[in-house]
């Protein structure tokens, strides 16, 4: 191959690259004005900003627990409007000794976690349905790439405190039980799908009915 092609199949491959991540700020910061999309919204006026823009306290302590011993809160740019057009983003999530998170993504972004207490088995799920999964302790970090299937759970005597941060401002979240059997799908799909009988699937159904979310 000659030179050229080389340097414009790596211009082509950088390209790609910036592409899959959230678009670089053209300022040193934009505020948004209303955080609820979670989009590049209009930036506040800059001379009104203060630090508080800046600062979030609602991870100081764990938010309400679910039935599956999870409280997780996103701190993303729609309750953080100072992470706007910053390509970036946080959670803090607590699990009961036993607790879940259960199976699943975010669509747009990588996401690296921190076990600041605890010891939990967490893991991912590639596109061959490889599973890479173990337990990891106190002090040690694990990704799941960007748009894969992963899950957690306690499997410590005590609560287990998880930090993680995302290349998104806006990651999104989608739980894989809700999204299939939660979300309205026509019945004769699911049962078919699963090889689900009408009652299996209603239970189901009632299971993983959800609210719509992010
Ligand atoms: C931003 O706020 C400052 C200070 O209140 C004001 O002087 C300026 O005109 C405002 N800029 C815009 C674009 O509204």
């Amino acid at each position: 191959m000659s030179q050229k092609i080389l340097i414009i199949l790596f211009i082509f491959l950088h390209c790609q690259v910036i592409l899959a991540s959230d678009p670089d700020p053209v300022q040193d910061f934009c505020i948004a004005h209303e955080a609820e999309s979670g989009l590049n919204l209009q930036c506040k006026n800059s001379s009104l900003a203060t630090v508080e823009d800046f600062v979030f306290s609602g991870v100081k302590s764990p938010g309400k627990f679910s039935e599956t011993g999870l409280s997780a809160t996103s701190v993303n740019s729609k309750i953080f409007p100072g992470l706007n057009t910053l390509g970036m983003s946080f959670v803090r999530a607590d699990l009961e000794p036993g607790g879940i998170n259960p199976p699943h993504f975010h669509p747009r972004a990588t996401e690296i976690v921190f076990v600041l207490e605890g010891k939990v088995y967490s893991g991912f799920v590639d596109t061959q349905n490889r599973v890479f999964s173990r337990v990891i302790e106190k002090g040690e970090v694990m990704v799941f790439p960007r748009g894969l299937l992963h899950f957690q759970m306690n499997v410590g005597y005590e609560r287990a405190t998880i930090l993680g941060s995302f290349d998104s401002q806006n990651p999104g979240l989608q739980r894989i039980a809700n999204a299939v059997f939660g979300s309205g799908i026509e019945e004769g799909l699911l049962e078919k799908a699963f090889g689900l009988s009408p009652k299996e699937l209603a239970k189901l159904r009632r299971k993983f009915a959800s609210e719509h979310k992010e």
